[in-house]
């Protein structure tokens, strides 16, 4: 069989993009071609690490012909603006969590990329996990009979250095993270549970920050009520003592790449046979959406709804 032509990728942001670098290198007909960064540090070792070119600034990677699909991976509240640059110029997409922190600006990128005709990918790599990929198989097909409510929990926990230094003081905070635990770790269990159990209708949400200084939060707990009529009840942080533990829960550059590695081999798929990617940038908006409204009843005092 004739091997198929290697789609070029390009990664910006080399945090969690060093995991997309490694993906991108994994996967079948993906080639890394280039990276970029403005920490030069890190853009050099990537560089050295995956022997591709590497930019300081965006424009650049952007005016590299090779590089068809940019991986957005810089700060969540960056994301369309540079994915809108990014989609003008022709080229796929793939776009850390979550997609952004406004739901307009995450709307305005879905029309362009529609009008662009390019393929935008979401990372939402929990929805790629083969247990549950079963579980949303025996809720669909009605399995576990009718579904009367939901509960999930997720109990992660990061130190105080996580928000400090060059790559932390954006986290945590409203302008740039959009929020603290909930937007930014806890989207991932909020978008599991609607793309397990169906949309939601609005939200009960409370949230306050207990043992971080920072500025949003690092507890919070929801009751979502899903148009389906079911209720479900959300509680995504824990005090520290009750989840300090190895790997992921406790260290943010403990999460594998192969999630990520499936995701870029789907986009691959996607572009070649011209259909939407398994996790497009439409199904992940829903859940910027639900936190979004958690945090609004936990402001107001009120129940949220979701207008759709
Ligand atoms: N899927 C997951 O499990 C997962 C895990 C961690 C982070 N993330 C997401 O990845 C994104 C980045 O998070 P992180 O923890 O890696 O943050 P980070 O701060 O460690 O990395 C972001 C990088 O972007 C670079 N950058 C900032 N502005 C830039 C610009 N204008 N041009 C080029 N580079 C620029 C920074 O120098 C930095 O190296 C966030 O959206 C986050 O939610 C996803």
């Amino acid at each position: 069989m004739a091997k198929q032509r290697e789609i070029g990728f390009g990664v910006v942001g080399l945090g969690m993009g060093k995991h997309h670098a490694l993906a991108i290198t994994n996967a079948r007909s993906a080639r890394l071609v280039a990276v970029c960064d403005v920490d030069e540090e890190r853009l050099k070792q990537v560089m050295a690490q995956y022997g591709c070119r590497g930019y300081g600034e965006y424009r650049e990677l952007l005016a590299d012909e090779e590089v068809e699909v940019v991986a957005i991976c810089t700060p969540s509240g960056m994301h369309v603006d540079m994915a809108l640059e990014a989609v003008a110029l022709g080229k796929h997409l793939i776009v850390e969590k979550p997609v952004d922190i406004r739901v307009d600006k995450i709307e305005r990128l879905i029309e362009a990329g529609r009008n662009a005709g390019v393929k935008m990918q979401a990372i939402f790599q929990s929805r790629t996990v083969p247990l549950h990929r079963r579980m949303k198989e025996a809720i669909s097909e009605g399995r576990l009979g009718k579904l009367i409510g939901v509960h999930a929990t997720l109990p992660w926990y990061r130190k105080q250095t996580y928000y400090e230094g060059p790559h932390g003081s954006w986290k945590g905070t409203w302008a740039m993270d959009g929020g603290g635990s909930l937007m930014n770790q806890g989207v991932h269990t909020v978008d599991l549970v609607q793309w397990l159990v169906g949309r939601v209708r609005s939200v009960m949400g409370a949230f306050g920050v207990y043992a971080h200084e920072i500025e949003t939060e690092d507890t919070s707990v929801a009751v979502l009520k899903f148009e389906n009529g079911e209720q479900k009840m959300l509680r995504l942080y824990g005090p520290k003592e009750q989840v300090e533990s190895e790997g992921v829960s406790s260290d943010p550059m403990a999460v594998g790449a192969s999630g990520h590695q499936g995701e870029v081999e789907d986009l691959v798929e996607a572009i070649r046979t011209d259909r939407d990617p398994y996790i497009s940038i439409e199904s992940a908006k829903h859940a910027v959406e639900i936190v979004q409204a958690i945090y609004e009843s936990g402001r107001t005092g009120r129940e949220v709804s979701i207008a759709h």
